[in-house]
């Protein structure tokens, strides 16, 4: 019997078949406990974490009995990932397992940011009636989404939007703009500078590594389509917050939806505050009941494989 910590949220059916088979330590708060996390550590045979812990440094050096890492999502940022191969570690993550979630919250909030008109609750339950001003919302069918990065999320999300009549575009640095899968889907395979131009919604999908930390700068931004709107729910590094409110207030950007941050809880942010057309979530584009369960029982499945 294999010991096995569980330090962040994790489908309690899914937690119990790992019992069935294993002693288990399941508490989703030991990830805020860093001396308790590092004491129960030491002995498990395996490690089970969402995005918060930081699976590297002084967790790492503890882990001296572990074989293998479940990870309940897709991003490996928060795992120093040569270190963990350098140990042997089995990393599993729940690839696939939330990607109809986060296609989902960017069809949806490409939907709110493009029409505009879903923040007059306030004004028209106290009697006002801004019909006039809220007129000239858009549509979505016929509109350019441009995503960066065409793995999982990307794909997922271009079938959603496509059945909203939009046109789609992506780039993918480790992809060939040539690639048959893109015409297979009916997305035209682009260069960055071509998604910036011409997408009215621009999404992204890439990890957080190197050569994705800033991409998404000020000059970036100046060079997107005059009122396009922004989604980003991959990681926070990625874009650049200030450069987004800059270009919110200055008009040149339409509307953005941002899931992820630099920091995370996100501290009070005063270039936030009363953004036009901004949507502020708490890294939840990849999370929903189906998805919950699927990542608890794709990843207890294949931990319970790699133990075997
Ligand atoms: N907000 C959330 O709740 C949430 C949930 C799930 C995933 N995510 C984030 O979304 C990211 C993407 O997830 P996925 O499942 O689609 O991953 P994936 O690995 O299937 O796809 C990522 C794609 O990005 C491409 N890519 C890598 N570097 C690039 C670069 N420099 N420029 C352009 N493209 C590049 C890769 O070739 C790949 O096709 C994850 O790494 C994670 O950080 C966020």
């Amino acid at each position: 019997m294999a010991r096995i910590v569980i330090a962040e949220f994790m489908d309690e059916r899914a937690v119990a078949q790992l019992r069935a088979r294993h002693e288990v330590l399941y508490d989703a708060d030991l990830v805020d406990d860093m001396p308790r996390l590092l004491r129960e550590a030491a002995d498990c045979d395996a490690l089970i974490v969402r995005n918060r812990t930081q699976v590297r440094g002084e967790l790492l050096a503890a882990l001296a009995r572990c074989r293998v890492v479940g990870r309940l999502g897709v991003g490996l940022d928060n795992l120093d990932m040569p270190a963990c191969e350098a140990r042997g570690l089995i990393v599993i993550p729940a690839t696939g397992a939330n990607a109809l979630s986060v296609a989902e919250y960017v069809v949806a909030s490409a939907l709110l940011l493009l029409r505009g008109v879903y923040g007059a609750t306030a004004e028209v339950a106290a009697g006002r009636w801004p019909r006039a001003r809220l007129g000239q919302g858009r549509e979505i069918g016929g509109k350019t989404l441009g995503m960066i990065g065409f793995g999982s999320i990307g794909q997922t999300t271009a079938r959603l939007a496509q059945g909203l009549g939009m046109r789609v575009m992506a780039f993918d640095a480790l992809r060939d703009p040539h690639d048959p899968l893109y015409a297979t889907l009916n997305v035209t395979g682009a260069t960055l500078e071509a998604v910036l131009a011409q997408a009215d919604v621009l999404t992204l999908h890439v990890p957080l590594q190197d050569s994705t930390r800033g991409l998404l700068n000020a000059a970036r931004i100046a060079a997107m389509k005059p009122g396009a709107v922004l989604i980003n729910s991959a990681r926070g590094h990625i874009v650049d917050l200030g450069a987004v409110a800059a270009a919110l207030r200055s008009g040149h950007l339409g509307g953005a939806a941002i899931d992820v941050f630099d920091t995370e809880p996100l501290a009070a942010d005063a270039r936030l505050q009363d953004c036009p057309n901004l949507f502020l979530t708490p890294h939840i584009a990849g999370q929903s009941a189906e998805s919950n369960e699927r990542v608890s029982f794709l990843v207890a499945g294949q931990v319970l494989e790699a133990l075997s």
